[in-house]
């Protein structure tokens, strides 16, 4: 983990950055006096409230009460948290942002290791182009030729060749003054303990260096040219190289898009290879493992689609169910996994130069979304007319939503189950609560009672430590953490079910962020200092929120789709009741609850 950022570098930082070229840049500013003024970007406004002044390095704005630093201006218009927006601010003067705890002789050691290692594996790899290029990489060349790779793609990849020489790397290195005993550590000399003999891991094959996400060589793929064994040969795990987690072609797919939406994960090198070929830039490969938690975390940070590409057989079967086991508990809503199942002998590769790019894209159109993958391999080789082997399916379908995360997804599963095996949803979901051991569940504290109707399981991290926060406390906390995530909130506000606890303020604070563009908790607290609803606020914004940053936005419409769902299965009085108590207290109601207002009037009425 990066240690602290020294306060002395931040004050540096501000030190040598003019406030006013930080905001101008974002917002139009003009000249007024000694200081800058414009629109305020935190509020909605029609004159300008909003102040920048170069001497005391602030910007003000007299509205909304928005105030800071460079810094903190870039933290709220940016959103960016707070060592990220030391990050820019940095790099704006060319500086690296250094770490408390450097100097700490561990962390330097591995720091410097680190550093030696991708400078050898880049050096290494150079090599490996640069051989390529002469007369002896001839039949390289002519291999990937022959396996129909243009020399712009073979570039684009940085694919090399290795000599068939016992030492030739190992020299080449030594030129540089890398020792033989990092060369062993990096995977690219191999030391036989009985001969004691030592010589190059990667002979008289082709090279496909395994690049991190930030492009740098941490290991290889070596090829041989005919039918040799091993086919391939890949770079041990080293101190920069785990298998387990990188992916071959994801730095190049995320190079070839601006905006990389998807990603398809196929099985070799070739495949992501040839695919490229054809256009497709979009496939990441695995290194011969099955696909793990490590890889599909670190796409899901990418792109929000992956497409898994299996063998039509047996095998391959049972590697998208592996697959799918791995991803169930990642999906949460927003995220899609689909499966593809390919032709029985096929792979990407012979694929894509059989039937084109538009065939294989068309083929990646139609892959199974992870929903119906999952309900067809639960029907596989059962006789559902049979009651047991219905109850058999049902019990393996409702295993994997168990796995999934709380949400949308889930909840619309097991709808899908109850409609496809005639058993009411509700069955399924106390039989889902007894297995996920209920009282885990359940709210911590009973004295915040849920809304009327079935207990469903509460939505991911809900409960938990503190148990003292009700469900919409939690929503509200997220929102006074992270107001910009207003923006993952539906148009209509009437999810907040006003006869909940903080459900009101929670109203409150939504109608506040959505009209005001209040962008920042400071704002927000002063806006109702001195209230009890402003003691409450400050009291949230002080507990730090259990559900970490990369999931916020998702947790929070997790939260709203709970309580709308529980909105409906309240009674029309109550819904009636709340309403008009609301209209009563002298707020105004939008259109479409003086809608619902009467609606439910004449409900009531019969
Ligand atoms: P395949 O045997 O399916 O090879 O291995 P391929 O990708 O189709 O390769 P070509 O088309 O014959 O050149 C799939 C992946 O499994 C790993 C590699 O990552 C390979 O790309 N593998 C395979 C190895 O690591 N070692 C091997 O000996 C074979
Ligand atoms: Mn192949």
């Amino acid at each position: 983990m990066a240690g602290q950022i020294p306060q002395r570098f931040i004050d540096d930082l501000l030190a040598r950055t003019d406030v006013v070229d930080i905001v101008s840049e974002r917002v139009k500013l003009k000249k007024t006096g000694r200081n800058h003024s414009g629109l305020c970007p935190f509020h909605q406004e029609k004159s300008p409230s909003f102040t920048v002044s170069a001497d005391k390095q602030f910007y003000h704005c007299f509205g909304c009460g928005a105030h800071g630093n460079a810094l903190r201006f870039l933290m709220e218009y940016d959103r960016l948290a707070f060592p990220e927006a030391v990050e820019q601010l940095a790099a704006r003067l060319g500086l690296d942002v250094p770490r408390e705890g450097q100097d700490d002789p561990h962390q330097q050691f591995r720091e410097r290791k680190r550093k030696e290692g991708v400078n050898l594996l880049e050096l290494a790899a150079s090599f490996f182009r640069e051989r390529m290029k002469m007369p002896e990489g001839r039949q390289a060349r002519d291999y990937l030729d022959q396996r129909g790779l243009s020399p712009e793609v073979v570039r684009e990849f940085g694919i090399g060749f290795a000599p068939a020489e016992w030492e030739a790397l190992r020299h080449h290195l030594g030129e540089h003054g890398i020792s033989e005993a990092v060369q062993i550590e990096y995977g690219l000399l191999v030391h036989r303990e009985d001969s004691g003999r030592m010589y190059d891991r990667f002979r008289d094959r082709v090279m496909f260096p395994i690049r991190d996400i930030r492009g740098r060589t941490v290991a290889f793929g070596g090829r041989v040219l005919g039918d040799g064994k091993p086919k391939y040969l890949n770079s041990p795990e080293t101190p920069v190289f785990h298998k387990g987690r990188e992916l071959y072609g994801l730095y190049e797919a995320r190079q070839a898009h601006s905006r990389l939406e998807r990603v398809v994960i196929v099985e070799g090198y070739m495949d992501v290879v040839a695919l490229a070929q054809f256009g497709i830039r979009n496939a990441v490969a695995t290194l011969g493992t099955a696909t793990t938690e490590d890889h599909l975390s670190r796409l899901f940070r990418v792109v929000d689609e992956v497409v898994f590409c299996f063998d039509g057989d047996r095998a391959g079967r049972q590697a998208a169910d592996r697959a799918l086991r791995t991803a169930l508990p990642m999906m949460i809503d927003g995220r899609q996994a689909r499966f593809l199942f390919l032709p029985e002998g096929e792979d990407p590769d012979t694929l894509v130069r059989r039937e084109g790019a538009d065939g294989f894209a068309d083929r990646v159109t139609c892959a199974s979304p992870l929903s119906e993958f999952l309900f067809e391999q639960a029907a596989q080789g059962r006789d559902l007319g049979h009651i047991e082997e219905r109850e058999r399916y049902a019990s393996q379908v409702l295993d994997a939503i168990g796995q999934l995360p709380d949400g949308m997804l889930k909840s619309l599963l097991l709808t899908e189950l109850s409609r496809r095996t005639g058993v009411d949803q509700s069955s399924f979901e106390s039989i889902m609560l007894r297995h996920s051991g209920a009282a885990q569940q359940a709210p911590a504290d009973s004295s915040q009672p849920l809304p009327a109707g079935e207990p469903l399981p509460a939505p991911n991290e809900a409960v938990g430590q503190g148990g003292s926060l009700g469900l919409m406390a939690r929503a509200l906390q997220l929102l006074v953490h992270e107001p910009g995530l207003v923006e993952r909130l539906p148009d209509n506000d009437n999810w907040c079910a006003l006869d909940q606890p903080d459900a009101r303020l929670c109203y409150q604070v939504v109608r506040l962020l959505k009209a005001g563009g209040y962008r920042s908790a400071q704002v927000l607290l002063a806006h109702f200092h001195g209230t009890p609803e402003g003691e409450r606020l400050a009291e949230l914004a002080r507990r730090q929120p259990l559900v970490p940053k990369e999931v916020r936005g998702a947790e929070l419409e997790n939260w709203v789709s709970y309580f709308q769902r529980h909105r409906q299965q309240r009674s029309p009085q109550d819904e009636y009741d709340a309403l008009l108590a609301r209209s009563r207290a002298g707020e105004t109601l939008s259109q479409q609850e003086r809608q619902r207002l009467s609606e439910l009037l004449m409900e009531l009425k019969g």
